[in-house]
């Protein structure tokens, strides 16, 4: 199974999990709180790459953000489109691959990813391409973790990543269980990059 297949495969059930369904009110305001300031000045153009069923393309389409998605699964495209004309809004949701997004450089003022840089087969490659549709003075906002049963990248890793290409790479570790839906023992960090 490519890696298309196994994702639209994940597309009917990914939103089961709290944080990626956001159906929870506590978990969605959650989320917000944490997302929403580390965004530009609404409305930025923000790129939301590996979107999967569009929550968070959603979330910031609603705070009035410009969001462009794209993920690589069509199921998942299908989802988040679905969400998005139900949440009374306007968000760009393509599919398309991470590593060879369909839009100019220099085009976001800010790139967002949640749980996607790890399923990346070249990270790297795909970070330097994500840094590339950045504006200048925008901002890289990286979502990842490392989960309890191994898979996933170390915020160290991915912090030493991003610093080969920018000034700054802030790990803030979101241990809190509002986000989640409840505890987890995992390593889970968002990464800023202003610069
Ligand atoms: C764990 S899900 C996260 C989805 C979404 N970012 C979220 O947080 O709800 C990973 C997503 O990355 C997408 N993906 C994996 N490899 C990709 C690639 N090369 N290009 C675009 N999307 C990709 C998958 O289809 C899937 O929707």
């Amino acid at each position: 199974m490519g890696a298309s297949e196994y994702w639209d495969s994940e597309a009917a059930a990914v939103d089961e999990a709290p944080d990626h369904g956001l159906r929870d009110p506590a978990v969605r305001d959650a989320w917000a709180r944490l997302l929403l300031p580390l965004l530009p000045p609404a409305p930025a153009r923000v790129a939301d790459l590996g979107c999967g069923t569009g929550t968070l393309t959603l979330l910031m389409a609603q705070a009035g953000h410009l969001v462009s998605g794209l993920d690589l699964a069509p199921r998942m495209v299908a989802v988040a489109r679905g969400k998005i004309a139900a949440g009374g809004v306007v968000a760009d949701v393509v599919v398309g691959d991470a590593s060879s997004p369909p839009w100019q450089p220099g085009t976001f003022d800010a790139v967002l990813t949640r749980h996607v840089l790890w399923a990346m087969p070249d990270p790297e490659a795909a970070l330097t391409t994500w840094i590339d549709l950045l504006a200048p003075g925008g901002r890289l906002i990286l979502i990842e973790g490392r989960w309890s049963t191994g898979v996933g990248l170390a915020s160290a890793d991915v912090a030493e990543l991003v610093l080969r290409h920018r000034r700054e790479a802030e790990v803030t570790i979101l241990d809190d269980a509002a986000l989640w839906g409840g505890p987890t023992d995992d390593e889970r960090y968002v990464i800023t990059s202003p610069r």
